[in-house]
């Protein structure tokens, strides 16, 4: 439209005598009698009589025949609707404000063929074909739920319910929703009751789902009534949403909502700032206040209109406060006589009373329900609908094209009121367009967070969250009691240059994380907290699993981290004594010993046999009287010693047999003591270890270390759920033990690897491990990370800061802040640090021996030497007593003289005694 409807109308004025021999069409528009909207009802009316009075090109003139009706009087109407055919040659029907008077008015057109054009949500109008001449103007039911379908798939609704009122009108939206793909969010069905009839324990039964997102079937007037009662059960807070399918919910005075915090999104049909409908709305207002312009030949629309006219307070047309369904009645109407003209101007339409006694079905009818069907109309001045293009209906006659504007409840705003946010078309029904750009909606969230006091749960657990220390008995109250990894990390998200908020800590009552009980079928600890939210974060050492994140959101991990083996490092024992001892077994000892007290009495048997070591005493004498021996049994004991102890001896046997036996010795004795040294040295560099792991895997394949980790936790989880199978055979090997080795608490599992002494290793997580072992040198991780998961920070589903506090954890990880947070907590605040020096330390000294590993060695020489003196004692009374008897002295005076001989040290000879030795080698 090129002109303004002014200059057409200004125009059109001069044509106003033609219009008068115009011929009649009778129209019978029945409206709702308690609808709110009928008094701009009438104007519409009005305003598309006088439309057609000026702009119509063919000779026809409306005779509208309004009839408000009540839902009570079904019997009265069809009467009326009866008597109206039969006086008046009606040309259309429109209307029916209420189902029950739809009725009856439905079945009439369809037995008489009368085009009726319907303005409201009919349910009931699937069972219809073509052959029926009823034509719905309002979007059908199906087209509504695939633009709920596809709103609740892009907004990526885990689970949701459907509140209804009444079950018509949610038939054919559970038939949509049903037809679902097994990959869509569950979704429950709730029916409201009457209001104050169980309407309560409705609400009541919803909130202890748990379910944050709504999809709200009922009655524009009763919106306001159920969000009310869904406040007062804590169903409005900012983690719920609501989308309504009632058409009309913008057009709500929704100011009394403006400290609303739930997201509210609903459907718009009319584009209020389309030129086409501010237009119309000016025509409207026109109507009502240009007495002289009209040229309404009907007296009951005259004294309407008057009666409108002189009402207070004034009514105004407010685009934005015009039901649906009155601008529908003015839509069908622009079309009814679009098509009606047109039809005419073809061929002469005879337009007829008809009866319902008859029931003969009208002709004119049958053509005008044609042309929609086919859609043999021109899309003319008349016809640029408010509601959008109409140009197709389905066989049942509901209409399927339109356009539909999502609109968001934009809270806390001055206006209190609905914006565009996207568009949805019939055309493309998968998708919707975005109006808002994601820029914008950054900034909105932005400021949502701006000056928020976020509720933050977390647990006291070292290092995230612990008791501060108070030496003074001070009084602390808020965040001031606590300290921790979280704390600080909450604090750096809440920097003025980053999210600019502010928190507050407290702690879980149950002192959980956060598990399902499949008995009570509820969560506990942190995550109950968010689920009931009461929390709007929960911060701690809490893992992202896939169970968890069924129920609430979490952020990008702030720390990732698996599973790992706590164990003991290995204790620097002082050596042994004896631990020179130890590169032999002491079977070998034994079995050395007599081996070597077995060969000598061998060698002393066979040297006697052997002729060769029978040898001449006196080489002088070439015919000796005697042969000698030398291989006594001190002999022989003498020279196997020598050769073990690899000194060798300065006699040495002859005989063939001898030497063999000698020699054979001296490899026995060169192996063992290769042997003994070679090990020797190992064992000294050696720490003494004891058994060693290095891997899960060889903690599986052992049995003399024990191993366990918290019972109940996500460690227990993995293993128990695990299809490796070294980590299954660990799992089975964990649960078979006796006594049990799950620990109730990681403090636990730590206790009892400390205590043990390398006999039990402990899985838990790698920061856990890295945490206690910067504390406590004793301890060490061992081998990799059997998994890998993260920590993240846990918020309710449906949490509008979700992305922003992505977007500073990101940060925080990115400029290295969060590894700084970890060396303060881990290292700075726990003694941190130390270890490694220790551990230089002992490398250090490892190579050289100490007096603590030879110590034995010098006992033993000890131990020798105070024998080999006292044997010397021994041997001393034995000579003191042969002098005694060889020299006939009194024992008393041969020791004195043996004693004062053997102190004399300057004396180097000694007199010869009676008994020389060869005596005793000839007596052998
Ligand atoms: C139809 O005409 C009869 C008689 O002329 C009249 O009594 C009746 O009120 C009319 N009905 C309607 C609906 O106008
Ligand atoms: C409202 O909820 C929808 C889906 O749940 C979401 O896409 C939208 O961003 C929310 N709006 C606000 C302002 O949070
Ligand atoms: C509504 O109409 C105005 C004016 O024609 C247009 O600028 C705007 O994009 C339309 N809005 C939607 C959602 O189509
Ligand atoms: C942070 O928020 C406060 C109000 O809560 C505001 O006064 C201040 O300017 C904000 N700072 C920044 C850097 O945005
Ligand atoms: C583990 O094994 C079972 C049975 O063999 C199988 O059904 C399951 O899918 C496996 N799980 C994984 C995570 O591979």
């Amino acid at each position: 439209m090129k002109r303004s409807y002014r200059g057409i109308v200004t125009v059109l004025l001069l044509l106003v005598p033609i219009a008068n021999s115009r011929k009649a069409v009778h129209v019978a528009i029945f409206l709702d009698d308690d609808g709110d909207d009928s008094e701009l009802s009438t104007i519409a009316v009005a305003s598309a009589l006088r439309r057609t009075t000026f702009v119509q090109v063919s000779d026809f003139t409306l005779k509208p025949h309004i009839y408000w009706t009540n839902k009570d009087d079904v019997l009265k109407v069809g009467d009326t609707v009866c008597s109206l055919l039969e006086n008046q040659s009606v040309a259309a029907m429109f209307g029916a404000g209420s189902p029950e008077i739809n009725e009856i008015i439905q079945s009439t057109s369809t037995a008489l063929h009368i085009p009726y054009f319907q303005t409201f949500w009919n349910t009931k109008l699937s069972s219809y074909n073509d052959e029926f001449p009823v034509f719905n103007l309002h979007p059908s039911p199906d087209v509504l739920s695939k633009a709920l379908a596809t709103l609740v798939r892009i907004n990526a609704w885990k689970t949701y319910t459907v509140i209804y009122e009444d079950d018509d009108g949610l038939y054919m939206l559970q038939e949509a929703l049903k037809q679902r793909s097994p990959t869509d969010p569950p979704v429950a069905f709730k029916k409201l009751g009457e209001p104050g009839k169980g309407r309560r324990s409705v609400l009541k039964e919803i909130k202890s789902t748990g379910v944050l997102d709504f999809i709200l079937d009922c009655k524009v007037d009763h919106i306001f009534d159920i969000l009310r009662e869904a406040k007062e059960h804590k169903l409005l807070s900012e983690y719920h949403s609501y989308t309504l399918t009632n058409l009309d919910a913008h057009t709500l005075d929704w100011s009394t909502f403006r400290d609303l915090e739930s997201n509210i999104t609903t459907f718009r049909l009319v584009n209020t700032t389309r030129r086409m409908v501010t237009s119309t709305m000016a025509e409207w207002t026109s109507v009502l206040g240009y007495n002289d312009l009209i040229d309404v030949k009907d007296p009951v629309l005259n004294n309407e209109l008057e009666r409108l006219r002189h009402k207070t307070p004034p009514v105004t047309v407010n685009a934005n406060k015009v039901r649906v369904k009155t601008m529908l009645l003015y839509d069908a109407l622009n079309l009814f006589l679009t098509v009606l003209a047109e039809q005419d101007a073809k061929q002469e339409l005879n337009l007829a009373p008809v009866s319902c006694d008859e029931s003969t079905p009208s002709l004119h009818g049958r053509r005008i329900v044609e042309a929609v069907r086919q859609k043999d109309f021109k899309k003319g001045v008349l016809l640029d609908p408010l509601t959008g293009p109409i140009s197709e209906f389905s066989k049942s006659g509901q209409r399927l094209n339109c356009q539909l504007e999502v609109m968001e409840f934009a809270p806390k705003s001055v206006t209190s009121s609905f914006r565009t946010v996207a568009l949805w078309k019939s055309s493309s029904p998968d998708q919707v367009e975005f109006e808002v750009t994601s820029t914008s909606r950054e900034e909105e969230e932005k400021e949502v967070i701006q000056g928020k006091n976020f509720r933050v749960v977390s647990r006291l657990g070292a290092p995230y969250l612990m008791q501060k220390a108070n030496p003074n008995n001070e009084f602390r109250t808020g965040n001031d009691r606590y300290e921790g990894y979280a704390m600080d990390l909450m604090g750096m998200i809440c920097k003025p240059e980053s999210l600019n908020c502010s928190y507050t800590f407290y702690l879980v009552p149950d002192n959980n994380y956060g598990t399902y009980d499949p008995e009570k079928k509820q969560w506990n600890g942190l995550i109950r907290e968010l689920m009931d939210l009461k929390a709007d974060l929960a911060i701690c050492d809490l893992t992202i699993t896939y169970e968890r994140k069924q129920e609430v959101d979490f952020t990008v991990p702030f720390m990732t981290l698996g599973i790992s083996i706590l164990y003991a490092k290995a204790v620097k024992e002082p050596p042994a004594l004896l631990s020179f001892m130890l590169p032999l077994s002491l079977d070998v000892w034994l079995y050395t010993a007599t081996a070597y007290l077995v060969v000598s009495m061998i060698i002393f048997l066979v040297a006697r046999i052997n002729p060769n070591d029978w040898e001449n005493p006196h080489p002088c004498d070439p015919n000796p009287k005697e042969l000698e021996n030398i291989w006594n049994i001190k002999n022989c004991l003498w020279l196997t010693l020598g050769s073990i102890m690899a000194q060798g001896c300065d006699i040495l046997p002859k005989g063939i047999s001898t030497r063999m036996v000698t020699s054979m010795w001296w490899f026995f004795s060169l192996i063992m003591t290769a042997c003994y040294t070679a090990n020797m040295a190992a064992f000294l560099t050696m720490e003494r270890m004891g058994p060693t792991i290095e891997s899960a895997e060889d903690l599986a394949a052992q049995n003399k270390i024990q191993y366990g980790c918290v019972k109940g936790g996500s460690t227990a989880a993995f293993f128990r759920d695990t299809n490796f199978s070294t980590y299954h055979r660990m799992w089975v090997a964990m649960e078979s033990a006796e006594p049990s080795v799950f620990m109730a608490s990681n403090k636990d599992g730590v206790k009892k690897v400390t205590d043990s002494k390398r006999k039990y290793a402990f899985l838990m997580e790698s920061s856990s491990i890295e945490y206690e072992t910067e504390g406590n040198c004793d301890l060490m991780q061992v081998g990799n990370l059997l998994d890998s998961k993260g920590y993240g920070i846990a918020m309710p589903m449906n949490a509008r800061y979700r992305k922003p506090l992505n977007r500073a954890v990101l940060r925080l990880q990115e400029m290295g802040e969060l590894l700084r947070l970890k060396d303060k907590w881990w290292k700075e605040l726990n003694r941190g640090g130390q270890c490694t020096r220790d551990k230089d330390a002992v490398e250090d000294t490892a190579a050289e021996l100490g007096l603590d590993h030879v110590g034995g060695v010098f006992v033993v020489l000890a131990g020798g030497v105070c024998v080999a003196l006292v044997i010397a004692i021994c041997e001393f009374f034995w000579n003191v007593r042969k002098v005694a008897v060889v020299e006939h002295l009194s024992v008393k005076e041969a020791f004195y003289k043996e004693l004062k001989f053997a102190m004399n040290i300057w004396a180097r000879q000694k007199k010869v005694m009676s008994s020389p030795s060869s005596r005793e080698i000839s007596l052998n």
